[in-house]
């Protein structure tokens, strides 16, 4: 039956693979935090083309010379000018180098300064912790009912400075969302934080870009960038508890969810599932994608991500659940209702 079972799950997965996650491109910045990395990118590069092109004429000139010397028999003759060109040509070649490598320093630092000026009107702030292997985030308040927990999908208000405090609850991640800003290590036991400001709207996919275990491929993100009133809604409908379950398949569903492991990792606000080892799935039906933007989400996927989920991200933390038939049917039902 299970062998079963995932053959069908699987065959949903991949009909149901064309999912857009949202895009990313280092040259085609969203954010004056990528706008700024992308100059110095092209500054840069410019640098470096010129100084090949010397290099290549250089060269192309002293294999010429070295030609019409080597067809003529070499005399020894002591040559005091020739020497002094030579050691005023070597110089000036160093100088160029040195001062060209210290121009360049000087753009990396004053382009990381213009990155990391914090600004202080009224940011959104957003805790974001890294787990084998997916994202953590929490929309902090002082009123612990209006705190908003969420998973790998980050929405933000367009125009408006976020601020990002990291942390990690393993080793160390790395946020990269190359649209918005240059690479944010997330390290275990340390608390930074960082700032960016989205200034178009869309759907900008992020990567961990630090190594970390073996499904360090499969933990992306991505950041959604929203009008302000757009993100308010989505908050509003954040904050709220999970919606009660509507049908008698959804009730059995919920049922499922309270008697098997799924409880013992997973937050259900509103229920009695209230552990923080897994995502929060209070709105899990709202969310495009799951497993750190691995699968979509659809009930083929979501099915397929509950029996098998090694078989998907081998080695993550979730067990697999060799469920009968009709509870998983119930278990998805009720988990595509969590809008
Ligand atoms: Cu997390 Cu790589």
């Amino acid at each position: 039956m299970n062998a079963e079972l995932n053959f069908v799950s699987f065959r949903l997965v991949a009909q149901a693979m064309p999912v857009d996650p949202g895009h990313h491109h280092v040259l085609q910045p969203a954010a004056p935090q990528a706008g700024n990395i992308e100059w110095l990118y092209w500054v840069v590069f410019w640098i470096l083309f010129a100084v090949f092109a010397l290099m290549l004429a250089g060269f192309a000139t002293a294999t010429a010379k070295a030609r019409v010397i080597s067809s003529r028999p070499l005399p020894i003759i002591e040559d005091e000018e020739g020497d002094h060109r030579a050691r005023w040509a070597l110089g000036s070649a160093l100088s160029i180098t040195v001062i060209t490598l210290f121009v360049i320093l000087v753009l990396s630092v004053v382009t990381g300064k213009r990155v990391e000026g914090l600004s202080s009107k009224n940011p959104v702030t957003i805790q974001i912790t890294g787990h084998q292997w997916w994202w953590e985030v929490t929309y902090p308040n002082s009123q612990a009912d209006q705190t908003i927990t969420t998973a790998n999908e980050i929405h933000v208000p367009l125009n408006t400075p976020v601020v990002v405090l990291t942390n990690s609850a393993d080793v160390i991640h790395s946020f990269w969302a190359p649209s918005i800003t240059g690479k944010r290590d997330l390290v275990p036991g340390y608390s930074s934080a960082f700032w960016f400001q989205v200034a178009k709207a869309g759907i900008y996919h992020g990567q961990c870009a630090e190594f970390c275990g073996l499904q360090h491929a499969h933990m992306g993100l991505s950041v959604i960038a929203e009008t302000a009133d757009k993100f308010q809604e989505w908050q509003q409908r954040q904050i709220k508890l999970a919606a009660e379950p509507s049908t008698s398949e959804a009730i059995r569903g919920r049922g499922v969810f309270l008697t098997h492991a799924c409880l013992m990792c997973h937050t259900i606000r509103g229920t009695d599932a209230g552990s923080h080892l897994g995502p929060d799935l209070t709105h899990v039906a709202s969310r495009k994608m799951i497993a750190a933007e691995t699968l979509p989400n659809t009930a083929g996927a979501l099915a397929g991500w509950i029996v098998d989920p090694q078989r998907i991200k081998p080695g993550t933390l979730m067990s697999p659940n060799p469920l009968a038939p009709d509870d998983l049917q119930a278990l998805v039902v009720y988990l595509q209702s969590l809008q």
